[in-house]
Order: C-alpha cells, then sequence, then structure tokens
C-alpha cells in the first residue's frame, strides 16, 4: 500500500487536486508512516540549466525549503544534500505535511522517499564465496591492446568504499592522471588524501540519506569508517574487479594463485561510497545517497558508473528510483552506466535495474573449479569444491550422517543441516560429518562441525539443490557436492556397518565444462515494469571471484573468522556487474565516439547463447537457459569492438519509450527533467530502438522497426537469418541492406506473427545480420496470446 500511495499521491500533480481528494491523502500518509516522523525524501526539480551557476542552485534549495520549514536555520538542519551539477534537487528531512507543501512549490516535479537498495553479492547467505578474476579469458583479449587497458578512461564505483592499500590500486604502471578529472579525495576516519594514487584517483563518502533512516548508528561498532574505506570488501572487491592494476602471486591461501587485473587494468579508479552496514553482515545504499554521488560524479568527470546494488521486486517506478533517474541524467552526458540485475533467482520477473539507458548484467560461471574430492571406502570419488586452506592428517576416517549424531536437546532437522549446537560432540569428535546444505550459511555448518570436534564435513545439496555446488573459504577440511553425489554418500554410509571416507586437498582446474552455466541466484526475466523491454541484458562471469579485499572482513564473514586476506573469491551478480564496466570502459577508450546505447548494443549482439561445448548455455538447475537468464547472451569483448551494426538510441528514443508507458507529463518530467514531446500516433514499447526484440503480448500480427547503424567498413552487405521461436512465424524486410559508408544508417521491419493456436507462454528465437565478417545476433521474445485472453 505504501508503494502504490507513494508513486500515486508523491509526484507534483499539475492540476490542483479537489479537496476532498486531499484530505483523503493526508489521512493516508497520516496512517502509513510512522507518527509524526520525519522522513527523509527526495525533492526533484530536473535538469539543471547549464546558464546557472552550482551555487546559485544551492541557494534556491535553501530558499525553497526555508518557505516550507519557516526559518533559514531550519532549512539547514533539514536539508541532506543538494544536487547541482548533473542535475537539480535535493534531499532532505520531510513531515508529512511538509512534503505536501513542497509539492506545490513550482518547479517541484516530484517528491519520493528515499528508497533503500541492497549490495547484490550473496556474501554471508547462501554464497559465502571465494572467487578469482584472473585467467579468465574474457580478459585475456586483443581489446586490452586496442583499447591500451583503458588507458585514461575512469571508472565511478558507487559501492562501500574501498581498501586503498590494497595492490589492486597500485598505480606503478600508470601515468599522469587526466586533466579533465575534476574530483577529490575526501579525508575521513581511517582515511586522507595520501590513500589516492594515479590509479584510485578519487574516493568520497555520502551518508546523510542512511543517517537519516537509522537515528540511532554507531559505525564504529558495526566496524565501519566513517570516511572513503572499505569494511566489507565489496566495494573493493567491484572496483578493483573492474579497474584492478596487474598484481603478480594473487590468491587465496594459495589457490587461484595467478595475475590477478580488472578488465580495464589501465583505467582509473573513483570511489563513490553510498552502502553502510545495517548489522555487520548486509550493507545498504539510499537513493538520496546514490543521486548525491552520481550528480558529483557527473561533475568529477567520470566515463563509465558501476553499481553493484538495487533493490528487489516490486520494483518503484521509474521516475521514483533514484537509481534510474541519476543513470538517466549520466546517460545523457555521454557516461555508460552498469548495473547489477539481483539476486533473486531462480524466481521469473525478479531482475532489478531495469531502464533501457542501463545495461543490467546476470551473473553465470567460469571454467575454472576448485576441486575437492570425497574418497569414500569402496574408492569411489566425488568431486567436490572448496576454498578450505585446511588438510586431512590422515588417509581415512570413521564418516557419519550429522542427523546420526545429534544433540540430546537437537531435533532432527537442525542436526541434518547442522544448526549451531545441533551435533553431539561425544558424537562428532574425530569423524567427517556429513550436513546437508540449507538455511544456514553453508561455512557456518563447517564451523558448528569444527566445534563439536569433527575432522571434516561433507556439505551436498537437497535433490531440489540440483548440481550447483560453491567453493567456500571452510574453517576445517571440507567439500561441497552435488545432490546426486549426496544421495550415493548418505546411501554408502546407511548401507555399511563402518562407513569411512577421506577429503582430498583443493586444486584449481582450469578448463572446466560446460562453462559458462547461469548462476541459479541470478535474478531472471521477463521485465516486471515493463514487459516488452527485455532484461537483464547480458551475462558474465559472476561466480566463484578472485579479487581485492578489505583486510578488517574476513573470507567467510563469520564472527568465528578472523583471517585477513587480500584476495577474496566471491559470487553475485555484484561480481559480474564491473566485469561488463571493465570492458566497457575498454570499448570506450577505443571508441570514444561511441554513445553508451552504441556500447551496450556491441556488448550484447556479440554475445553468445553457447558455452564452451558448443551447446546452447545451461541454466542452475544444468537445463538450458534462455534470454530470461542471459539477455542477449554471455559477453565476447573481442568481438565487441568490432560489431559492425549497432542499435544506438538517443534522446529521442528514450522519449518514445517514456511515452509509451503512458505515463502524464508530470511523471515524464520527474525522468528527463525537461518537457517530452510524445508522437501523437500511440508508440510501443517493442519499437524502442533496442539490441533485443520483446512482444509480451502478440495477438494476431506485430511489426516491429528497428534502425541499425554501420561501425565497420563501408561497402558491405548484411544478409538476415532467422531462428523463429516456436509458434510464431517471423519476417525480415529488407532481408538485405547494403551499407556504403561508416556511419550510415538502415532501417528494417520484423513482422511477428502467431499461429492460430496462441499458447500464452513465452518463447524465443533471434534474428542475426551476417556480412561475412561480423555476426549481429538479436534475441526475439514473444509471448502469443489468444484475443480473448488480453
Ligand atoms: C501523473 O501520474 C502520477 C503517477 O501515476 C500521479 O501521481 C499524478 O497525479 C498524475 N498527474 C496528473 C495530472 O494526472
Ligand atoms: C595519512 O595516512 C597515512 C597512512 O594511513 C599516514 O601515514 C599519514 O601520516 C596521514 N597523513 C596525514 C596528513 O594525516
Ligand atoms: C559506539 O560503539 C563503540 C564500540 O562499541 C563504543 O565505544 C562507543 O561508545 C559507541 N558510541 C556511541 C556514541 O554510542
Ligand atoms: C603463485 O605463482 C607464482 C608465479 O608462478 C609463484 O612464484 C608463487 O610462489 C605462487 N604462490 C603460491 C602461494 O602458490
Ligand atoms: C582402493 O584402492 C586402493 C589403492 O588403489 C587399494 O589398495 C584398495 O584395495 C581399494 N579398496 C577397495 C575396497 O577396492
Ligand atoms: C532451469 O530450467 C528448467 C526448465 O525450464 C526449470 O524447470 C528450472 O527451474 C530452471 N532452473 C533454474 C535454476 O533456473
Ligand atoms: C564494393 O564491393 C564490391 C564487392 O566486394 C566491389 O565489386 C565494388 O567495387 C565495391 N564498391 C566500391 C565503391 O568500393
Ligand atoms: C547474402 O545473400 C546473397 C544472395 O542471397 C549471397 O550472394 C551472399 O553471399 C550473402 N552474403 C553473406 C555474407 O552471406
Amino acid at each position: 500500500m505504501e508503494k502504490t500511495m507513494g508513486s500515486a499521491a508523491l509526484t507534483k500533480p499539475s492540476v490542483q487536486l479537489p479537496r476532498v481528494v486531499l484530505s483523503v491523502w493526508l489521512l493516508l500518509v497520516c496512517c502509513s508512516l510512522t507518527a509524526f516522523g520525519m522522513e527523509s525524501h527526495i525533492v526533484y526539480l530536473g535538469r539543471r540549466h547549464e546558464s546557472i551557476h552550482p551555487d546559485v542552485v544551492v541557494a534556491s534549495h535553501h530558499n525553497m525549503l526555508a518557505s516550507v520549514l519557516g526559518s533559514t536555520a531550519a532549512a539547514k538542519d533539514a536539508l541532506l544534500y543538494s544536487y547541482k551539477h548533473g542535475f537539480n534537487g535535493f534531499a532532505a528531512r520531510l513531515s508529512s505535511a511538509h512534503i505536501s507543501a513542497v509539492s506545490q512549490i513550482p518547479g517541484v516535479i516530484s517528491v519520493f522517499p528515499n528508497k533503500r537498495n541492497n549490495l547484490l553479492t550473496t556474501r554471508s547467505w547462501e554464497f559465502l564465496g571465494l572467487e578469482k578474476a584472473n585467467e579468465n579469458k574474457v580478459f585475456e583479449s586483443s581489446l586490452w591492446k586496442k583499447s591500451n587497458f583503458g588507458r585514461d578512461i575512469i571508472i565511478g564505483s558507487l559501492d562501500t568504499g574501498v581498501w586503498p592499500e590494497s595492490e589492486s590500486y597500485s598505480d606503478d604502471l600508470i601515468g599522469t592522471i587526466p586533466r579533465r578529472w575534476k574530483g577529490s579525495c575526501i579525508p575521513g576516519t581511517a582515511f586522507n588524501a595520501t590513500n589516492c594514487n594515479r590509479k584510485l584517483i578519487g574516493a568520497r563518502y555520502y551518508i546523510k540519506g542512511y543517517e537519516a533512516e537509522n537515528h540511532h548508528l554507531n559505525l564504529t561498532a558495526l566496524g565501519d569508517f566513517l570516511s572513503p574505506r572499505d569494511s566489507s570488501g565489496h566495494g573493493t572487491h567491484t572496483s578493483s574487479t573492474a579497474a584492478g592494476s596487474f598484481v603478480q602471486g594473487a590468491n587465496l591461501f594459495g589457490l587461484g594463485n595467478g595475475t590477478a587485473k580488472g578488465g580495464a587494468p589501465l583505467s582509473r579508479i573513483a570511489v563513490y561510497k553510498v552502502c553502510w552496514p545495517r548489522d555487520s553482515k548486509g550493507g545498504e545504499c539510499y537513493d538520496s545517497d546514490i543521486l548525491a554521488a552520481i550528480d558529483q560524479g557527473i561533475h568529477d568527470g567520470v566515463d563509465v558508473f558501476t553499481l553493484s546494488l538495487g533493490s528487489s521486486p516490486p520494483l518503484p517506478e521509474f521516475f521514483e528510483d533514484g537509481i534510474a533517474i541519476g543513470a538517466f541524467h549520466a546517460v545523457q552526458k555521454g557516461i555508460v552506466v552498469v548495473c547489477a540485475g539481483g539476486n533473486d533467482g531462480p524466481t521469473p520477473a525478479t531482475v532489478a535495474n531495469t531502464s533501457p539507458w542501463i545495461i543490467t548484467v546476470a551473473a553465470s560461471s567460469i571454467d575454472r573449479i576448485f576441486a575437492s574430492s570425497v574418497v569414500l571406502g569402496n574408492n569411489k570419488t566425488y568431486v567436490g569444491q572448496s576454498l578450505s586452506e585446511h588438510r586431512l592428517k590422515n588417509k581415512i576416517y570413521d564418516l557419519v550422517l550429522s542427523e546420526d549424531v545429534g544433540a540430546a536437546t537437537a531435533n532432527k532437522t537442525s542436526s541434518k543441516l547442522c544448526f549451531s549446537d545441533s551435533l553431539d560432540p561425544k558424537k562428532v569428535k574425530g569423524k567427517i560429518i556429513v550436513c546437508q546444505r540449507g538455511i544456514t550459511p553453508r561455512a557456518a555448518k563447517g564451523n558448528v562441525v569444527k566445534l563439536a570436534g569433527g575432522s571434516g564435513m561433507v556439505l551436498y545439496n537437497a535433490p531440489s539443490q540440483g548440481d550447483e555446488i560453491f567453493p567456500d573459504a571452510h574453517l576445517l577440511p571440507a567439500t561441497h557436492v552435488n545432490a546426486k553425489d549426496g544421495s550415493d554418500i548418505v546411501a554408502y554410509v546407511k548401507s555399511k556397518s563402518k562407513p569411512v571416507a577421506y577429503i582430498s586437498p583443493v586444486t584449481t582446474v582450469k578448463g572446466s565444462k560446460p562453462a559458462p552455466v547461469m548462476a541459479s541466484f541470478s535474478s531472471q526475466g521477463p521485465n516486471s515494469l515493463t514487459p516488452d523491454l527485455l532484461k537483464p541484458d547480458i551475462t558474465a562471469p559472476g561466480l566463484d571471484i578472485l579479487a581485492a579485499y578489505s583486510e578488517v572482513s574476513s573470507p567467510t564473514g563469520l564472527p568465528a573468522d578472523n583471517r585477513v586476506v587480500h584476495f577474496n573469491v566471491e559470487s553475485g551478480t555484484s561480481m559480474a556487474c564491473p566485469h561488463v564496466a571493465g570492458i566497457a570502459a575498454l570499448l570506450k577508450a577505443h571508441h570514444p565516439d561511441w554513445s553508451p546505447a552504441a556500447i551496450k548494443s556491441a556488448l550484447m549482439t556479440t554475445g553468445t547463447h553457447l558455452d564452451n561445448r558448443r551447446k546452447e548455455i545451461l541454466n542452475g538447475s544444468f537445463q538450458t537457459a534462455g534470454p530470461f537468464n542471459y539477455g542477449a547472451g554471455h559477453i565476447d569483448p573481442n568481438k565487441a569492438t568490432d560489431p559492425g551494426l549497432v542499435y544506438d538510441a538517443t534522446t529521442e528514443d528514450y522519449d518514445y519509450f517514456l511515452c509509451a508507458l503512458k505515463y502524464n507529463q508530470s511523471s515524464y518530467k520527474s525522468i528527463t527533467g525537461r518537457e517530452v514531446h510524445c508522437p501523437k500516433s500511440a508508440s510501443s514499447i517493442s519499437n524502442m530502438n533496442y539490441p533485443s526484440i520483446t512482444v509480451s503480448n502478440l495477438v494476431g500480427t506485430q511489426t516491429i522497426k528497428r534502425t541499425v547503424t554501420n561501425v565497420g567498413a563501408g561497402n558491405t552487405t548484411y544478409n538476415v537469418s532467422i531462428k523463429m521461436p516456436r509458434g510464431i512465424s517471423v519476417s525480415v524486410h529488407p532481408p538485405q541492406m547494403h551499407f556504403l559508408f561508416k556511419g550510415e544508417s538502415k532501417s528494417f521491419v520484423v513482422k511477428l506473427q502467431a499461429s492460430r493456436t496462441a499458447s500464452g507462454r513465452y518463447t524465443f528465437g533471434h534474428i542475426t545480420w551476417r556480412d561475412g565478417r561480423h555476426t549481429v545476433r538479436s534475441p526475439i521474445v514473444v509471448r502469443p496470446i489468444s484475443t480473448g485472453s488480453r
């Protein structure tokens, strides 16, 4: 209810509402917000006019607030931020009465709540992981050479800050700071300007929006720093994945040893800390802080923003979504914005950050595993995954099921899942314990076994958890096996009077197949806000990624774990997002004239739907995945540098998209900050010039228009080929296009026709343009419905 109300009532109406309606609205407000509370809100004033000096803009914010709050002093007190560079607006603590008063002021486009976003790593929960970014073939591409490793491109990371002492921020190979850079290094707790260098060129922090919502926080008690310094490790991991310098001999406990480097190793990093701890685990990031960082980053000179954060569905409308609004203004200035798609999979329609101007990233595996096997007394061997640094001393141990060695006080389920205090130390001592995965973090179960005196742990998937296994930095010798192996091992224990086993030390195995495989946690389409726009856009490595880490955070995040690591392995769409940001930086260095939409198009149309067996990419249950999992496919940076054709988009295309949403003028303004002129004939989202084609409700026949621009050499002819979605007939006109010049644009139409019996289910295909050198592929996603069921 709060959400509907927010979007319905907190946007400034362009006509005065009748009094009766207004009072009903106030009543609703009074009952849904904390009584008489001052809630922080964002007051959005639209585009900033270049001619007005930022100081004048700030003064206007003070005046506006003072007129509502009654005094300049009160206005100063309530104001959290003035947004004055990329766009115009402010954040302030306001009561519901103030909100309605502010909404009435001419020039106020919208007032919306300071929404909370979360970090999109899986750490501390199901996906306590450890991983590495080096030796990944994604990075060993000639695009590195062509782009000069992304030299002088500036990547802005909105996250938990940075551990500046990490070798990933070494500036040894890096030249002087680009002269256009206007950012700075803001000091604070355990952080000063000397922590920045030619690699880490900017560091700022934004906490007012978080503080406004968390009155009694104590950063010291939560282990964080009131400065750009990273306590959680998340921001260090993501920014070093995007643009970390070369670090030789990077590893976790000797595993995954190699040269660590980010996607764009010679790019510069600017850190904007916007996420703060809620408790010792999660991080949260508020819209008002995010908007302040984007506004400043646009001014500072950032080229690519990477945001490994977002919210879970139900998603806010674009005009009440700080990330969408901030990103819109950044993209208008030619800045690429890359966001994680979320970790709410495999539930359908969970993908977040779905606006068309953002690049939305899903997560998938790479071809490296951290293997550790279970060898049973009958010599059968099951390969699991682990990042444990601990080795068993002997070659043979008694093997028992945790539910058979439960504590007297514990019920069977809790001992089966190895919850705290659920095991009987007398029965556990010196043995390898078999625990089922679920509910508590995987590494926490290992710690329970360790505390009870166990020598090792075999963690197995329940049948519903399938084949997906994770390497964790367990605190004892332990490995994680899939559901089938787990049931074999359980059957072995049950069938023997004296079952025994051994767990082999972890080895790093490269070239494993199949890869990539989609991560089951990766949020899926369809797009819950605008089903006619496919999201996610692309998938990138997000499982078991090794990158730099904070030295005040342990590899498992468990209270019992006080190990310090310089590199850590983590999983999440949080880890996939900076891979794409790094590659976008390389593209930007190589093609400075490409728009953010052209860069996105190049990434998407060259993405692959095939894995390293040349078969369809699989999902987390090892069944065929599709565009709702990976969008256009898995990222291929080498091909992206020379895509042949791009589906470009200008401001008008985004306006057209907004018109198709059939928002009213005040809602358009809340996104674009200006009037939007909609075409007379109704536009459709499907017709936005996007590199994928989606029709969520196909009745009979629909014709889709697209325009491509040749970014390859001139005098080239492209032919189309079509993989038709089941039950849909697709034709493309013209089927052949000749381009005389580089930069030439041509349009074509795609006619989709449903067969008589509409299934009501989504079906997938693609169209591909080829000229003998380039392959330009776009997924087609269609749901045919019969007229009656509309
Ligand atoms: C515009 O749409 C918003 C959001 O749906 C709504 O709150 C507002 O009242 C509308 N304004 C007008 C003039 O209809
Ligand atoms: C800045 O921090 C560094 C290292 O943490 C320290 O050595 C130096 O004295 C500090 N400088 C100032 C001016 O505080
Ligand atoms: C914050 O926590 C620290 C450590 O627990 C404590 O020493 C300090 O007094 C607390 N500060 C406040 C203002 O509560
Ligand atoms: C990592 O590899 C480097 C270079 O091959 C080697 O010198 C180093 O000893 C290795 N480190 C570990 C911990 O294996
Ligand atoms: C298991 O393998 C070892 C060494 O290869 C052998 O000595 C032993 O007899 C085998 N045990 C069984 C039960 O097959
Ligand atoms: C994989 O795809 C199959 C078939 O569509 C589906 O039943 C299963 O839930 C999917 N698994 C995941 C983890 O997405
Ligand atoms: C274009 O290419 C065709 C065939 O490759 C060639 O015959 C023709 O001369 C070329 N035209 C120009 C203007 O280069
Ligand atoms: C495109 O089609 C034409 C005629 O159908 C054919 O001659 C040509 O080789 C094709 N080009 C490519 C790149 O497949």
